[in-house]
């Protein structure tokens, strides 16, 4: 067997909640298993044992039986929510984000996957990552449905445009894994195929070294993590002309805001997270924050999703839950 082939029937386990998928799919299979061979052979040796020998034989009438009524309404409810208590602890580890993960940035497109590093480095259709730290991928979307999936690391989570989705995992073992667009999106979904590098933590800085240095001659923005990138675009957006701390500014001042709770003019408070940046930036109007008028104009036209992604990268790093940039 070779390092990239755990078993005959699974694809690899590459990441910290693989085998914990497994298990439960091993256990739902095996009670499957169990109860179709059960009930099948014992409806064989009924269909003999109780056959019609004479013509005339009459059946013995039956009036229920208690303890057989108990069983088949125990044993189940117990086996179905042994599946359910477990399946939900394991998916609530794989929907809760650890703390201290790495950030990446993905965006699905017909038919490609465009992905950045926290360290700015960007990619297409490959995602490079170290083992051995979990790392967060945000996920949008240009144009219509698709969904990231790693087999090998159990993961899938849905990309949808107008939204971010967002999925972690840590990968455990070195190696290439595919990466697969899992919902139907045109003509060239099945083309829409990536790879999962994971390489040591050593490896994976030399790494990005390496692309950052092929990087330099190219485009400035390749070599600006995405909160830098997102810094850039505020001041070339002029953002920050209205968001300041004046007391005459148009808008409110964005530091410490990412992550906090926020008034709006209607007198609903929510949390200021990056679903809500994005939106505010798309369409001003929508929730507009108390004490301000609706003056600010959309941005929609003019930014892409990737762009979207650094300023709300930016933005999060002047928040409270955020950690700061390095300038
Ligand atoms: Cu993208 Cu299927």
């Amino acid at each position: 067997m070779n390092a990239t082939s755990d078993s005959l029937w699974f694809p690899y386990k590459a990441s910290t909640v693989a085998s914990q998928v497994d298990n439960i799919y091993f256990f739902i299979a095996a009670v499957t298993v169990f109860f179709t061979v059960f009930i099948g052979a014992l409806s064989l040796y009924f269909a003999f044992r109780y056959k019609r020998r004479s013509a005339n034989e009459q059946g013995k009438p039956i009036h229920g039986n208690h303890i057989l009524e108990i069983l088949w309404v125990v044993v189940p409810t117990i086996i179905v929510l042994v599946i359910f208590f477990w399946g939900a602890v394991v998916f609530f580890q794989i929907k809760q984000t650890p703390k201290g993960a790495l950030e990446f940035y993905g965006v699905g497109k017909q038919w490609m996957w465009k992905f950045q590093h926290p360290s700015g480095q960007r990619e297409i259709n490959d995602l490079h990552v170290p083992t051995g730290k979990p790392i967060q991928m945000t996920l949008t979307s240009e144009d219509v449905i698709h969904s990231f999936y790693v087999p090998a690391f159990r993961v899938k989570m849905d990309v949808l445009p107008g939204r971010y989705t967002s999925v972690w995992f840590e990968a455990t073992r070195p190696g290439e894994y595919h990466l697969f667009c899992a919902e139907y999106c045109g003509t060239k979904h099945s083309q829409m195929i990536g790879k999962v590098i994971v390489m040591t933590p050593e490896d994976y800085a030399a790494w990005l070294k390496g692309a950052e240095g092929a990087a330099v001659a190219a485009a400035p923005a390749q070599t600006q993590t995405p909160a830098e990138s997102g810094k850039r675009l505020f001041e070339e957006f002029r953002c920050n002309t209205c968001h300041t701390a004046v007391a005459t500014a148009l808008g409110p001042a964005l530091d410490g805001v990412f992550g906090s709770t926020v008034e709006l003019v209607t007198g609903e408070k929510i949390v200021a997270n990056d679903e809500y940046v994005r939106e505010s930036i798309l369409y001003p109007q929508a929730k507009v924050i108390k004490g301000f008028a609706p003056v600010m104009p959309t941005f929609k036209t003019q930014l892409s999703e990737e762009q979207l992604m650094q300023i709300v990268a930016y933005l999060k790093t002047l928040g409270g839950s955020g950690e700061k940039v390095q300038a």
